[in-house]
């Protein structure tokens, strides 16, 4: 059976995490999303899972240090083996309530078995409006991979 389609990291972005110009460091930021992506498809899969494609991160605001983060991971789309997952960070001060989207990105993750090998992942399948767009938005971003990675072969080699 399938593991839970959604799941949020909370925390405060600590003093460690400050880049040059004294907000949280981009690199932490994009790693706070692969773990959020990486808990949200172990945990649908109940397998090992790797990250095998991240695109279109998109950096709307900076984060302060201090900030309560929330890190949302939510699977909309599964392949065979693959479950594609909006991630969206958002950030306030701790002291409201109030939460600004900083952060948009969608992560692709492959469930593997313990030699490696891709395996099957549960289906998710979508009922509600909302989500059957979110399917659609998916589908039509691996669409429009396929062009970016044509037009980026000679370099993937
Ligand atoms: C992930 C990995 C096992 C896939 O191996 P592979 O030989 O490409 O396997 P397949 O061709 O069978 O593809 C497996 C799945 O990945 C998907 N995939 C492959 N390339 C992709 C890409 N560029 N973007 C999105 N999905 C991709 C395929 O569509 C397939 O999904 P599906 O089964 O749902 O259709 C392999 O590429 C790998 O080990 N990559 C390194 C992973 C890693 O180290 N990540 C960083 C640290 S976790």
């Amino acid at each position: 059976m399938a593991g839970k389609r959604e799941l949020t990291l909370r925390f405060l972005a600590e003093p460690t995490a400050v880049n040059f110009g004294g907000n949280v460091h981009g690199g932490t930021v994009m790693k706070w999303i692969d773990q959020a992506g990486y808990s949200c498809a172990s945990g649908w899969s109940g397998c090992y899972c790797v990250t095998v494609y991240v695109g279109g991160i998109r950096f709307f605001h900076p984060i302060q240090i201090g900030s309560l983060v929330q890190v949302v991971a939510t699977i909309i789309y599964t392949g065979r083996t693959s479950m594609h997952i909006a991630v969206d960070v958002f950030a306030g001060d701790p002291k409201n309530e109030r939460q600004q989207k900083t952060t948009h990105c969608i992560i692709v993750f492959v469930a593997v078995d313990e030699t490696g090998k891709p395996t099957a992942v549960p289906t998710w399948t979508p009922e509600a409006e909302e989500d059957k767009a979110l399917e659609q938005y998916a589908v039509k971003l691996m669409n429009l991979r396929k062009g970016i990675e044509e037009e980026m072969r000679q370099y993937l080699a």
